[in-house]
């Protein structure tokens, strides 16, 4: 192993590659440049090129140096990095280089990419590989729920999209969920509550794309489409085998209001995870931009729904406002 000096010394601007990393990139052609570490002078040297072809002794030696410890890659070359690692993201778990920052960003693009694709094509081999990452992220979150922090800080504020929406309402969600901690919370309770959170919506995918697109006001018809996508949504995870209570609740639930004014049942009687999860679907769905409405900054949306809790739960509410207002949730950017 080398030696921890000369590893700090390189730290900054270089992360040692791990074995199954290693092993996960094409054999004798890398997407990237190695470097060796030379501990007398504690300096990298250049081992091979990005796409050269690697010979057999210089694969064997490769995996001789990744195992020792002393086989190196440029944080300049994160961009290609970490777009392999969203692919596979498992990754993530055996990877001790990567900051927890870089963690969180990455996990962020998987689950972007493979809501994306189960949206586009709501079927099974696809909701497989949206589970599998789900897992992932959800067995980083129970070894350290503090985690959860880089989620909250990473709230999607642009250009709306259905899968950064699920996204944002997944992580303001976990964070209602889990904090104050339950010490009986059990991991199958973060799987599942992680799960529907970011699936409220999947109904919406039943919905034709040119009213989800749409950039000028719905007609009336057209409305008409959008409130079904609770029901479509419930019936779509069911079909899926994922018709566990979380799901049911978030999907059926999160356009319900306490004043009854909501949909489908427009029922006064909402259970605490309906609840939970219609006030983080509203404040996600108002900080991002809309085709017909600007972004609006996390404490003002805060505000508004704790000033409408006639229709939000306060006590959700209020806690991503008080999150917000003494800096716990951190900068959002
Ligand atoms: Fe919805
Ligand atoms: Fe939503």
């Amino acid at each position: 192993m080398p030696d921890a000096d000369a590893l700090a010394a390189v730290a900054e601007e270089y992360y040692q590659i791990s074995e199954s990393i290693l092993d996960s990139f094409p054999k004798y052609r890398l997407p990237l440049d190695l470097f060796v570490l030379d501990e007398k002078v504690a300096q990298l040297l250049t081992y091979s090129r990005k796409d050269t072809r690697l010979s057999n002794e210089q694969t064997e030696e490769i995996r001789t140096l990744c195992a020792e410890g002393n086989l190196f890659v440029s944080r300049k070359d994160h961009p290609v990095y970490s777009q392999h690692i969203v692919k596979q993201l498992d990754l993530v778990l055996v990877d001790r280089n990567l900051k927890e920052r870089e963690v969180a960003d990455i996990c962020i693009r998987a689950l972007d990419l493979r809501l994306s694709e189960f949206f586009e094509q709501p079927v099974k081999t696809l909701f497989e590989q949206l589970y599998h990452d789900v897992q992932v992220l959800t067995e980083y979150l129970w070894t350290d729920m503090h985690r959860l922090r880089l989620f909250v800080r990473r709230l999607h504020t642009g250009k709306f999209t259905l899968s950064r929406h699920c996204i944002n309402t997944m992580s303001v969600g976990l964070w209602l969920f889990v904090y104050p901690v339950n010490e009986n919370m059990k991991r199958k309770d973060l799987d599942q509550a992680a799960l529907a959170l970011l699936l409220h919506d999947v109904g919406m995918a039943k919905v034709p794309a040119f009213i989800l697109n749409k950039t000028t006001p719905l007609k009336p018809e057209e409305k008409e489409k959008i409130p079904p996508h609770t029901v479509t949504g419930y019936k779509l995870m069911h079909k899926l085998d994922q018709s566990f209570d979380l799901m049911r609740l978030a999907t059926l639930e999160h356009h319900e209001r306490l004043d009854a004014s909501g949909y489908p049942q427009h029922s006064k009687s909402i259970s605490p995870f309906g609840r939970l999860t219609a006030v983080a679907d509203a404040f996600s769905a108002m900080i991002q931009e809309r085709t017909y409405a600007e972004a609006k900054e996390p404490v003002d949306a805060a505000r508004e729904l704790t000033d409408a809790k006639a229709r939000f739960d306060l006590s959700c509410s209020g806690k991503i406002l008080a999150s917000l207002m003494n800096d716990s949730f951190g900068k959002v950017q």
